[in-house]
């Protein structure tokens, strides 16, 4: 049995499998057969489900819906008010439930308060959304993107720290010391 806090004002529907350390915190509905990983914690007002999968270590913010099509990986932030997608030309009067479009959130990424990930995109590993932004394509591993529609003006390391790069195409992480190689237009830890 799982030690997971639920906050008393939340409903969890059946087969729902919460991780170790979990916290789901007021006024929270997860769907059926959605997997949550260990020391997530989803804040006030948020929906979860069905059949999403979330992985570990996982901060998700207030006022967020996470629907069926949205997979998340481990290690990642999505900050409040946060708005995913899963249908791309939704019509009241036409029923599309079999053509959710998967939104995939790749170990690491953080998104920042109020941005819109459109349905049928990937972000990258340790990819960094800027508040506000909407995401129309992929995001490269450890890039910044920002605005409307979404563009990319840098890199940041996985600690979230912006990356310059030198003439030899290397750069360090200035909290954590790790190096980082661009080669290609894509940026690799080394
Ligand atoms: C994306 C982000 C990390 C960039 O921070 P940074 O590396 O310090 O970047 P800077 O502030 O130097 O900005 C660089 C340029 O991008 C622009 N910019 C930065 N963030 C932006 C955003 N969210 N939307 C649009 N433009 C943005 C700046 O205006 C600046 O433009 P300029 O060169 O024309 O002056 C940060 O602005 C951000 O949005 N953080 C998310 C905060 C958040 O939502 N937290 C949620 C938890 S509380």
């Amino acid at each position: 049995m799982s030690n997971f806090f639920i906050h008393e004002s939340s409903y969890i529907d059946n087969n729902v499998t919460i991780g170790e350390n979990t916290k789901i915190w007021h006024f929270s509905h997860i769907l059926s057969n959605t997997v949550i990983g260990d020391n997530c914690s989803f804040g006030q007002n948020c929906v979860v489900g069905p059949n999403v999968s979330i992985g570990n270590n996982v901060k998700v913010q207030n006022n967020i819906s996470i629907y069926e099509g949205v997979e998340v990986e481990d290690d990642v932030f999505i900050g409040p008010s946060v708005v995913f997608t899963n249908v791309i030309n939704p019509r009241s009067f036409i029923i599309r439930k079999h053509e959710f479009k998967k939104t995939l959130l790749k170990k690491g990424v953080s998104i920042g308060a109020n941005a819109t990930i459109v349905c049928g995109n990937t972000l990258g590993q340790y990819a960094f959304v800027g508040a506000g932004t909407v995401v129309t394509k992929d995001v490269p591993n450890f890039a910044v993107v920002v605005g409307n529609p979404s563009r990319q003006i840098g890199w940041v390391s996985k600690a979230g720290h912006r990356l310059k790069f030198n003439a030899n195409h290397l750069a360090l992480c200035p909290e954590t010391g790790e190096q980082y190689q661009l080669k290609d237009k894509m940026v690799f830890d080394l």
